[in-house]
């Protein structure tokens, strides 16, 4: 098959990065090629909608969007073409599966290939896709860095450095009022955000979903560390992150259309639990979505234009159903297929924990040495 023309978009939440991985697709596709690129706005609903919400993409409009946040195409992270949310008339949400329209839209159009970025999500619509005929191709997004078959995704390095940053401005107020302070860090069910940063920002504490944390622990650390002279703290919990015996806490639960509840609430409820156990001065800050926000960190802006490039060439050579992916210094090609069978999660034995426990970090499962 000779492909004349793409179609890119972009699904899920946002990262930083996505702007830079449109812009390698389309330098790629026009000056490597000589193809034509479109973009869906909104992921597909731009395909799905009448009249359909279709961009062309030429050099001129990706020009200055290495550096920029965010995505021009726009973005959702509900619904999709399997799971359309449409309105019944007693007001309540049904969803439809609106797949084998979207493809005969494409066909419509003249797409001859898909480039599909996004994370666990949209990579799992690509796959379905892909499984009913369309020559789609995958590049890994999420700031959660939790999808399989690729070392790290972008938007990653980026939520790190924002919230390494917040965390590095938390200890000076922290120091100053002898205050135990906790920041709660996105992630979802996978601590990669809180682990990496919470090392980085030089952390006491870190929580992570991977490890079921018991509140007596995490206090008795603190307690510690005062007698040992540091009457500060600073404690970095990931949204996901439970105790014993409980549950992540969630500020919205699963909707029609929407596969993952909304997480958050842990900061606060440790607070309160601390606060009782004789530490009156905490105070909780939850970072959200500032952790998508902003300009993309270098190494964000490297990963999403090699990716980016990749991509295209994947096309160029027929790959469909494959997801480009890191693997040590090199950009590989990767099914779909492995990247969303398994959620990405930090295994117990990680060099990252073990660094951890090697400063003395308590990550809420046993009290450490201060
Ligand atoms: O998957 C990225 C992410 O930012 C998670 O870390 C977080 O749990 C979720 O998305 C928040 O989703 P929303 O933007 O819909 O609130």
């Amino acid at each position: 098959m000779e492909v004349q023309k793409i179609l890119v978009m972009t699904g899920g939440g946002d990262a930083p990065g996505l702007n830079a991985v449109i812009r390698a697709v389309v330098k790629r596709a026009v000056l490597g090629h000589d193809w034509e690129v479109v973009g869906s706005v909104e992921s597909f609903n731009g395909v799905l909608d009448d009249p359909m919400r279709i961009v062309r993409l030429e050099l001129s409009n990706v020009a200055g969007l290495l550096m920029r946040g965010g995505t021009i195409l726009g973005t959702s992270n509900r619904g999709g073409p399997f799971e359309s949310p449409v309105r019944r008339p007693d007001g309540t949400i049904e969803t439809v599966d609106r797949s084998d329209e979207l493809i005969r839209r494409l066909h419509r159009i003249g797409i001859d290939a898909v480039v599909s970025i996004g994370g666990d999500g949209s990579q799992r619509i690509a796959q379905a896709l892909y499984e009913k005929g369309l020559p789609i191709v995958g590049v890994p997004k999420t700031i959660d860095n939790d999808l399989d078959a690729t070392e790290m995704t972008f938007g990653f390095q980026t939520a790190v450095e924002t919230a390494t940053d917040a965390i590095d401005k938390l200890q000076t107020t922290a120091e100053s009022h002898d205050r135990v302070m906790i920041v709660e860090l996105m992630g979802r069910d996978a601590g990669w955000i809180a682990l990496s940063a919470g090392i980085a920002g030089g952390a006491d504490t870190i929580l992570i979903p991977e490890i079921p944390f018991e509140v007596d622990h995490v206090a008795m650390h603190v307690k510690r560390r005062r007698k040992a002279g540091h009457h500060f703290s600073i404690i970095v919990v990931a949204e996901g992150a439970f105790p014993l015996g409980g549950t992540a806490l969630t500020v919205k639960e699963r909707e029609p259309g929407r596969p993952n509840p909304i997480l958050g609430g842990v900061g606060r409820w440790l607070g309160d639990e601390l606060e009782a156990r004789g530490f009156p001065e905490t105070r909780v800050c939850v970072l959200g979505h500032l952790q998508r926000g902003g300009v993309p960190a270098a190494m964000d802006r490297l990963l999403a234009t090699r990716f980016g490039v990749a991509a295209v060439d994947l096309v160029a050579e027929g790959c469909f159903g494959e997801m480009v992916a890191l693997r040590g210094d090199d950009i590989v090609s990767v099914p779909i297929r492995d990247a969303i069978t398994r959620y990405r999660t930090i295994d117990r034995d990680h060099n990252l924990l073990r660094t951890g426990r090697g400063l003395g970090i308590c990550f809420g499962d046993v009290v450490p040495r201060s």
